[in-house]
């Protein structure tokens, strides 16, 4: 063993902090877990004033590795969000929502984010959750551990009063409020999980609702206190947009911004009443839509999408961690008999030969087999292919995905599609 102060090596190398170095953490770490996070991502504010702010933290779930040689000393820590329901093609499944990784400075790059995985695809396993899901703080850091960028959302800047193409808005009302939980909670939570888009991930909990709907300084900011619009028929809530307007005053005259933070809309006479009120508040000059899917409607109503400047960013990261079940726990959108050959360099119990064959929108059989394979693929590939987003034959044109069959890439790539593009609406 390594002399336990030489930080410069490689601390699992050295023995001094190995995946049974990964601890359970509860609430009473919650300060020094606070203490890396604020390391890893800085912030103005103090460790007395972010105690006080309501945490989405989930207890049970967040564990961390402590410096072995300085016994309490947390030198890194990550939590997963259990999503339990969550939409992927055709159907829910449980998923971990990988998120708050944290490695303080004088640790990192000896090893401590992979050991981190190690125990998180550990913990997956032991709770039945096929399919981990990140949003990455940089597209780099990921693909290493098998994560596949699976889902891509697109970013507008939208100028006050852009015109939309007519809808009928027959028989709707809509409320504009000022947002309390106690009020609307409920019904941002009914109304954000009945969405049956794949990735659309939901708050879990009502600390995680009410934390993301409180009044932290980060969020407030510039900006005013939470307000909502809610769309009503017959006098129940059908749809609501969750959004913050900065007041600005430019040598023009008036120039704030409205932050629209989420809209839960299904039909599109709810989508036009929401966003014809969000896209015209008096004394605002652009609107700043929330992540938008790639299909979004809002996309398809504006007469000029050209002058609210598209931008795509990644939005999910996807890991099948349990290949077999993830396979089988979606299904695809055409008729599917293929065999794919997976490599898996971190979960060597997924490569290999995989049969999945399913008719479209069927329950899938998927087994190992010794037969064929049509397809060579990585891991990575099949979590960016997943949700439906992304296509095989897109990353087979990027040598990503080889076709060994002829005539099976186009035929796989169409059954793992899906009619509705991935998104999550909110950064976890
Ligand atoms: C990103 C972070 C978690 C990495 O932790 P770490 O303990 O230094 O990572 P490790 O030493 O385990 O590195 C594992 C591998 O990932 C690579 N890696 C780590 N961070 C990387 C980054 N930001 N970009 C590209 N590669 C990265 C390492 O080079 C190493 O590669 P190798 O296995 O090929 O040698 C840490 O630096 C951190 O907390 N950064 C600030 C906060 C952040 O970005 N968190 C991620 C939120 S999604």
């Amino acid at each position: 063993m390594k002399n336990p102060d030489d930080r410069d090596g490689d601390l699992r190398q050295s023995g001094v902090m190995t995946a049974a170095d990964v601890v359970l953490l509860g609430p009473d770490r919650f300060r020094d877990i606070l203490d890396v996070d604020t390391w890893a991502f800085p912030s103005s504010y103090t460790l007395d004033e972010q105690v006080q702010w309501p945490s989405p933290l989930p207890w049970g779930r967040t564990y961390g590795v402590e410096d072995q040689t300085q016994p309490g000393r947390l030198a890194a820590f990550h939590t997963s969000y259990a999503f339990a329901d969550t939409p992927v093609p055709g159907a829910r499944l449980p998923i971990a929502g990988l998120t708050w990784v944290a490695v303080h400075p004088q640790w990192r790059r000896q090893g401590l984010l992979r050991t981190m995985m190690d125990a998180h695809f550990t913990h997956c396993i032991e709770r039945g959750e096929p399919v981990s899901m990140l949003f990455a703080a940089e597209p780099a850091i990921y693909g290493r551990f098998g994560y596949g960028l699976a889902a891509r959302q697109v970013m507008l800047t939208v100028p006050r009063g852009a015109a939309l193409k007519p809808v009928a808005e027959e028989g709707l009302t809509v409320r504009i409020e000022h947002f309390d939980f106690a009020t609307h909670g409920a019904l941002v939570a009914r109304l954000h999980g009945a969405i049956d888009r794949p990735g659309w991930v939901t708050r879990p909990t009502e600390a995680h609702q009410r934390a993301y709907t409180s009044e932290i300084p980060p969020r407030k900011g510039e900006f005013e206190a939470l307000r909502i619009l809610v769309v009503e028929r017959d006098g129940e809530p059908v749809g609501y947009a969750l959004f913050r307007r900065q007041f600005a005053w430019g040598a023009a005259g008036p120039a704030g911004i409205t932050r629209v933070w989420e809209v839960a809309a299904e039909d599109p006479a709810i989508v036009h009443a929401a966003w014809r009120r969000l896209l015209d508040f008096d004394l605002t000059t652009e609107v700043i839509p929330p992540n938008l899917a790639v299909d979004d409607p809002l996309l398809s109503m504006l007469v000029d999408v050209r002058a609210t400047q598209p931008r795509t960013q990644d939005n999910l990261w996807v890991r099948l961690v349990d290949v077999g079940a993830a396979l089988a726990g979606r299904r695809y959108q055409a008729g599917l008999e293929v065999v794919l050959d997976v490599t898996d360099a971190v979960l060597p119990q997924n490569a290999g030969r995989w049969s999945v064959r399913a008719g479209a929108g069927q329950v899938p059989e998927v087994a190992r087999t010794d037969r064929t394979a049509d397809l060579a693929l990585d891991v990575r590939e099949l979590g960016a292919v997943y949700l439906g987003g992304i296509s095989l034959v897109e990353l087979a044109a990027a040598g990503l995905v080889t076709e060994l069959a002829p005539g099976s890439l186009a035929a796989a790539s169409t059954a793992f599609g899906w009619h509705r593009a991935p998104v999550a609406n909110w950064v976890f």
